[in-house]
């Protein structure tokens, strides 16, 4: 199986990258610099490094690179610096998860592309009912206002959700919703739902970068686990 992995220089990006490798998958990965990523990453036979800033690519570049793909993961997120968060890209996720997707359509895959989208459990998933208490909704609604990447995580989910809804697309997808994010070296037991159990800004869990990447791993390399959340925003805790 071949995957792409953009977002890949990130601190779950190379996790993700590591553990299709010794999964024994191929992967394409598109960074900024080949120099964030660790060695080992850089002289793996399986792994194919593009050097570019996806949002510069031209169309033709991107379908070259989606070209032959069986899935493609985003764990982009905006650097937690001012020119980060408030700077340009401001829909770095969004706009790189819709233009990842026309590239893909523009492919005409004999079967559907698997789309893993990082997202976060601060994004409600309406479709299901989720509901939040007031002062919930209320920070959210700031957060959304004074935060340029939360309302770009809220975007993304919710491009996949509403132009891919049904199975006969080319383009199937799943947006993981992690809690509170920490480093941990290996993999440990985890939980996944349907929707948040607990308030992610008043009460919030732990999931750990490794984990995510082992469950978007499992979404990506097992059918059962694909069928079992595609189509929906699994969210992960740390068990
Ligand atoms: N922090 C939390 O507790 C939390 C909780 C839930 C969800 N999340 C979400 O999880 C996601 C990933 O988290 P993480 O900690 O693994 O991320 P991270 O370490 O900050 O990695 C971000 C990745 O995005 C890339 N990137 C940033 N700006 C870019 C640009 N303008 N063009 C191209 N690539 C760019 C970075 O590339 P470079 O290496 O080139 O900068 C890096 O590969 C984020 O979307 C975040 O919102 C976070």
């Amino acid at each position: 199986m071949s995957v792409l992995v953009v977002g890949a220089t990130g601190a779950t990006g190379r996790l993700l990258v590591e553990q299709l490798l010794d999964q024994g998958e191929t992967v394409k990965a598109i960074v900024r610099s080949m120099n964030s990523l660790p060695e080992q990453l850089i002289n793996h036979e399986r792994l194919s490094i593009v050097e570019a800033s996806l949002l510069e690519m031209t169309d033709g570049e991107l379908e070259a690179h989606v070209q032959g793909c069986h899935a493609v993961a985003s764990c982009l997120g905006h650097n937690l610096n001012f020119k980060g968060l408030f700077g340009h890209p401001r829909r770095l996720v969004t706009d790189s998860v819709k233009r990842l997707c026309k590239a893909i359509e523009k492919t005409h895959p004999a079967t559907p592309v698997k789309f893993v989208l990082m997202n976060t459990s601060g994004n409600r998933n309406a479709k299901e009912g989720e509901k939040v208490s007031l002062k919930h909704k209320i920070v959210v609604g700031i957060l959304r206002r004074l935060l340029p990447p939360h309302a770009d995580n809220e975007e993304a989910a919710q491009f996949l959700q509403s132009h891919y809804a049904n199975s006969k697309n080319v383009v199937e997808w799943a947006a993981v919703r992690p809690d509170s994010l920490i480093d941990e070296k290996s993999m440990t037991p985890y939980d996944v739902f349907v929707s948040p159990i607990r308030d992610p800004i008043f009460n919030p869990g732990k999931t750990s970068r490794v984990n995510v990447a082992g469950f978007i791993a499992k979404l990506i390399v097992d059918d059962d686990v694909w069928q079992k959340w595609a189509g929906q925003m699994p969210v992960i805790y740390n068990a």
